[in-house]
């Protein structure tokens, strides 16, 4: 390898050829130590990304990958240990309501997550928009708040996933994201190194997904199924719609207060839907619970109080504001600014297009141009009308809430939200979120 010449490879990869699996190694490696700079592995990633990785050459990266840190080892923790992953959504707080609800019932949950990537949101971000909330644990206060809350949310680190944490980075502002190797390979590096029995998979359909066809997520599926079940681990994946955005809030801080209603047994019907059918995978695979009974007993959790009284003291572990939980709205931050969005026409919302929206929040400075720009926790969009909601002529659809910015900045996020909406005549039909479940 010491005769390993970066430039070689990205052209071999450009050129529609296949890697060794020493050069896939090295270029991981290079990745989590820093020994290869941004621009040789964002050109490596825009190869891969439109010539693919072969079975062989994403088995190797997506171990490199993992063994890029530590796996850790949470044999000493009794509990049943499974997590949850999305693979991107508009709107998709899920993790939040999720991790503490499923904590609640008796599974623990060893969260590694993401920041925002493209035009979706991170649970990262998300987290971080309470006051004092830190994602940057050691893997060892890690290990003994999953074993003393039964849950705990943490970022790729130096130790856990250290090549996701930089091959995503640079994938959130390359335009390299929407690859069924790379969004295989990132998920599954930073789950299989987290210690868990098994894992549940939220592969998100639609518009304002990745994979925007049902085909396309199957194959997602399948390739982090083949990359779990080469690991020992039981993967159930769980594909739903992403054709609208999952509640009524995209941004951080907005997103914590729903998840917060949601764990008070309220919130948008299709939120604790998710939770709920989440949850239940969960609860199954931990061996807790299954089907209605496991669906009640996650249900039950977010109405009496114990999904959010956990919620609270995992906050409070991991440094944050805990008054949250009772007083979101005076924790949290707020944006400055709530510029109403108007309906040009009356008419029913027939169809929202998600990633627009995503975009648009993103541009409001609920995501990042660059890797090192930080996000603003309060900016983002309250979703006023929703699919089948009626609206007339002049009345807001929803607000734009940001700070101080270019006023370009929000006319476009304001057109982009704008001519998100479908006006149409009828409401759709109310459609589940769940479309299917591979076990
Ligand atoms: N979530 C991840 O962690 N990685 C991806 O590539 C996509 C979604």
């Amino acid at each position: 390898v010491s005769a390993f010449l970066p430039q070689l490879s990205i052209r071999t990869k450009r050129d529609g050829g296949r890697l060794a699996d020493d050069e896939l190694r090295a270029f991981v490696r290079g990745a989590a130590d820093g020994s290869i700079p941004d621009y040789q592995l964002s050109a490596l990633l825009m190869a891969i990304f439109l010539r693919g990785l072969d079975d062989r050459e994403l088995a190797t990266w997506a171990d490199a990958m993992l063994h890029s840190g530590d796996v850790l080892d949470l044999s000493a923790i009794a509990r049943p240990k499974v997590d949850k992953h999305s693979t991107g959504g508009v709107g998709d707080k899920i993790s939040l309501p999720l991790a503490p609800a499923v904590a609640a019932c008796g599974v623990a949950v060893p969260m590694v997550s993401g920041r925002g990537l493209g035009h979706t949101g991170g649970t990262l971000d998300k987290l971080e928009s309470i006051p004092g909330f830190t994602v940057d644990l050691p893997v060892e206060r890690f290990t003994e708040l999953v074993d003393r809350l039964g849950c705990c949310l943490i970022g790729q680190t130096a130790r856990i996933a250290p090549a996701d944490r930089k091959l995503y980075a640079l994938r959130d502002v390359t335009a390299t994201v929407e690859s069924i190797p790379l969004i295989a390979s990132s998920i599954m590096s930073k789950k299989l190194a987290e210690g868990i029995d098994a894992l549940v998979l939220d592969c998100k359909v639609g518009d304002g997904a990745f994979m925007t066809t049902i085909e396309r997520a199957r194959e997602l599926c399948a390739a982090m199924q083949a990359i779990g079940r080469a690991a020992g681990k039981r993967v159930t994946a769980v594909l739903t719609r992403m054709d609208a955005p999952i509640g009524r809030t995209i941004g951080n801080a907005l997103e914590v207060e729903e998840s917060i209603e949601v764990l008070r047994g309220g919130g948008p019907a299709d939120t604790r839907e998710l939770t709920v059918e989440l949850g239940a995978e969960m609860l199954a695979l931990g061996g807790v619970a299954s089907g209605d009974a496991a669906r009640a007993r996650i249900a039950r959790a977010l109405d009496d109080g114990s999904a959010l009284a956990l919620f609270g003291r995992l906050v409070e572990a991991q440094g944050g504001d805990a008054r949250v939980i009772d007083r979101p709205r005076e924790v949290l931050p707020r944006a400055k600014t709530r510029t109403p969005v108007l309906a040009p026409a009356a008419g029913v919302v027939s169809a929202m297009r998600s990633r627009d929206l995503g975009t648009a929040a993103l541009l409001l400075g609920a995501g990042r141009k660059r890797t090192a720009d930080a996000v603003d926790p309060s900016a983002g969009i309250e979703l006023v009308a929703h699919l089948g909601d009626r609206v007339e002529r002049g009345q807001p659809v929803a607000f734009l809430c940001h700070g101080d910015l270019p006023s370009d900045a929000v006319e476009r996020a304001a057109a982009l939200t704008i001519g998100a909406y479908d006006l149409g005549g009828s409401a759709p039909a109310p459609l589940s979120r769940i479309l299917e479940v591979l076990r």
